[in-house]
């Protein structure tokens, strides 16, 4: 009887916590490429085991600069969580715009989408207003696509 009301109670624990969401942990893969509405490609090419992630940006975006070359993406995802932080610096070997953009957002629970708000500075600003602001939804790119986006 002991043993019964045992399992009801953990089968409700479950439950529960099934429905609030509580025991979502969810971990998005490391490796992968996203591709953005302005055509960008974000590519993760690692998320180590702190949740640390580095990889690199391809900006193809209409009406901004330094566009169609590589550079440095480093952020966090919270392990267990869908939740993700990453920057660049716009600055490589071919062109630098002296401006940081810093992306916050998070990924839909099948993996496949990442939302994410932004903010863009430019060197020399002097008033929150000068900040750029926007959203990226970035969709999941097969390993297929990445592999000719790589090539292009
Ligand atoms: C610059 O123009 O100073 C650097 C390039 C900025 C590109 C922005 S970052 C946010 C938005 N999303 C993109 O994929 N590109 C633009």
């Amino acid at each position: 009887m002991r043993r019964n009301i045992s399992i009801v109670v953990a089968a409700f624990i479950t439950l529960l916590t099934l429905w609030t969401g509580t025991a979502a942990a969810q971990v998005c893969p490391g490796e992968s490429t996203w591709k953005n509405q302005r055509g960008s490609t974000l590519h993760i090419e690692d998320i180590d085991t702190e949740g640390k992630i580095t990889g690199y940006y391809i900006n193809k975006a209409k009406g901004y600069a330094c566009q169609g070359t590589p550079y440095p993406v480093t952020g966090w995802v919270l392990e267990g969580t869908n939740t993700i932080t990453f920057a660049v610096k716009w600055e490589n070997t071919v062109e630098n715009c002296s401006s940081i953009t810093a992306w916050t957002g998070f990924f839909n629970k099948d993996c496949d989408r990442l939302t994410a708000l932004w903010q863009l500075v430019i060197n020399g600003a002097t008033d929150p207003s000068q900040i750029i602001k926007g959203m990226d939804t970035f969709t999941r790119v097969t390993q297929t696509q990445s592999d000719f986006i790589k090539k292009k």
